[in-house]
């Protein structure tokens, strides 16, 4: 319980720096990187592009920076962008799309938080004018809202190739794609191989502070930064929070599995106390409660802390502050109140 004295799943945003990634921080060469010249910048962005496999990476400020930049740059006004109707990029990002872009959302059910192959492919209109086209097609793995869920890859594959044959571009939301390589042990660059651009976050499970990257092209790079400076991302001496992404990646991404195991020892507690659990795929467990308000408020009393992400679901994220004995204790006190 290392984080303020509270068991905080709400998300794996909370983490919080170690002091081995603080030092990092503290001594990374820095540079400007508007004028791109910070070193620690350019260390990240070519070692995050290198575990993409693609040619080239920006680093931004957030992760919905980094997919808004994906869509800015991969589309033009007018068009259309199909993704899942769970997705991040539709449900979270604060109409960015529409906002910043002017592109019709197409949203494309399916399971688990993953696109459907038949409604993808019913999702491109005829060539006639009365349409928006689908220029780009967005998956996210792991699918959050899908229950942390990890793509087949069978499934992620045939999405991007169903969006090629069709003319149109592919991003990936990877905000949590290391913790879908933890759990599928398939490299990242094989699960985004068919994608043209793929975003990261080294600010959620992976533990720093800020940042994520946008794998690209480097026949996009240039429209990559002009858009992240519109949009105001371009940063100064970012080489300090880019120094705590380099140290995510070297050290907090192997340990990925342990939150995995936890989460599901934790989602097998809430199962024998009777609870409705959707079996977690990664580092997340989404169960269901009578009245989630409630049950956070009562958690929240005994140093619990948890999210409603629907009228009778909760959601519990395990991260690198949660050790066995928070386990033990979440089993505890779920396993013990009125549900
Ligand atoms: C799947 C997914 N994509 C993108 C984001 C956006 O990241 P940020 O909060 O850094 O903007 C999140 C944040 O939780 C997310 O879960």
């Amino acid at each position: 319980m290392a984080l303020n004295g509270r068991i905080d799943l709400r998300s794996d945003t909370v983490t919080q720096p170690c002091e081995g990634m603080k030092q990092a921080m503290l001594n990374a060469p820095l540079g400007d990187d508007v004028l791109g010249d910070d070193p620690t910048v350019q260390a990240l962005e070519a070692k995050i592009a290198d575990l993409l496999g693609k040619e080239d990476a920006l680093f931004v400020p957030s992760g919905t920076m980094s997919n808004q930049i994906a869509l800015w740059i991969q589309s033009k006004r007018g068009d259309a962008v199909a993704l899942h109707n769970t997705a991040h990029i539709y449900v979270y990002e604060a109409g960015g799309p529409a906002v910043l872009s002017g592109l019709l959302l197409k949203p494309v059910g399916g399971e688990n938080g993953f696109i459907d192959l038949d409604q993808l492919r019913g999702t491109f209109p005829p060539d006639d004018p009365h349409f928006a086209p689908v220029t780009l097609v967005c998956a996210e793995d792991t699918a959050n809202k899908g229950g942390g869920t990890v793509y087949p890859l069978e499934q992620l594959d045939a999405i991007a190739q169903i969006a090629h044959d069709q003319g149109a571009r592919t991003h990936l939301d990877g905000a949590r794609l290391f913790n879908a390589v933890a759990a599928s042990g398939i490299s990242a660059a094989r699960r985004a191989k068919h994608y043209d651009t793929v975003s990261i976050c080294f600010s959620k499970g992976l533990g720093a502070p800020v940042g994520s990257a946008l794998c690209l092209p480097k026949s996009l790079k240039k429209a990559a930064i002009r858009a992240r400076k519109i949009l105001g991302g371009g940063m100064r001496q970012s080489g300090m929070l880019a120094a705590a992404a380099l140290y995510a990646l070297e050290h907090n991404v192997e340990r990925l599995v342990e939150d995995h195991a936890r989460v599901q020892r934790l989602a097998q507690g809430l199962i024998d106390a009777g609870y409705d659990v959707r079996w977690p795929e990664s580092n997340m467990v989404y169960f269901e409660t009578n009245d989630p308000n409630q049950m956070i408020a009562k958690a929240k009393a005994v140093g619990i802390d948890v999210l409603s992400t629907g009228p009778t679901t909760i959601r519990a994220v395990i991260h690198k502050h949660i050790d066995d004995a928070d386990i033990d204790r979440c089993i505890a006190f779920f396993a013990g109140i009125n549900r």
